[in-house]
């Protein structure tokens, strides 16, 4: 059974995790301000889970015959999270929206990919995109939470 469709969706998800780890660490060194101690790390933590998923989803591509996209101009031509050059002097609760934003969007695209990899019958994909989507779920909720 041919997995072109499951390859795409993998290849899309490597290059959004990838900025989605970028954007995380731009917050990272730009936050100032009220509940910076704790959103500081916080930030190291999320860029840690993206980066763990990038690895995991790059090398699921490879174990079914793909080839995932690895430089800089490809995950900028590919991903649909958008950066800006960082500015100082936007808040810290809008910075974490941008991740949200961003987030949001993953879970779209972790949804697309348990649909995709269904109908071409790749169960362990279908498993590795549901775990990430339950994962990041989660961290919506507490981001959620933290700006409500
Ligand atoms: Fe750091």
């Amino acid at each position: 059974m041919s997995n072109e469709n499951t390859q795409e969706v993998l290849n899309q998800t490597v290059a959004d995790l990838f900025k989605a780890s970028v954007l995380v660490h731009q917050v990272h060194w730009y936050m100032r301000g009220a509940g910076f101690l704790t959103l500081h790390p916080k930030m190291d933590e999320l860029k840690d889970q993206l980066d763990e998923a990038l690895d995991e989803f790059a090398e699921r591509l490879i174990t079914i015959g793909g080839s995932p996209l690895s430089t800089l101009a490809e995950y900028e031509a590919t991903s649909k999270i958008k950066m800006t050059t960082a500015k100082w002097g936007k808040s810290n609760a809008e910075r974490l929206q941008e991740i949200l934003t961003a987030y949001k969007y993953l879970a779209e695209v972790f949804k697309k990919g348990i649909k995709v990899a269904d109908e071409d019958g790749d169960d362990v994909t279908v498993d590795l995109f549901t775990t990430a989507l339950g994962d990041i779920e989660k961290t919506i909720w507490m981001l959620d939470a933290e700006l409500a």
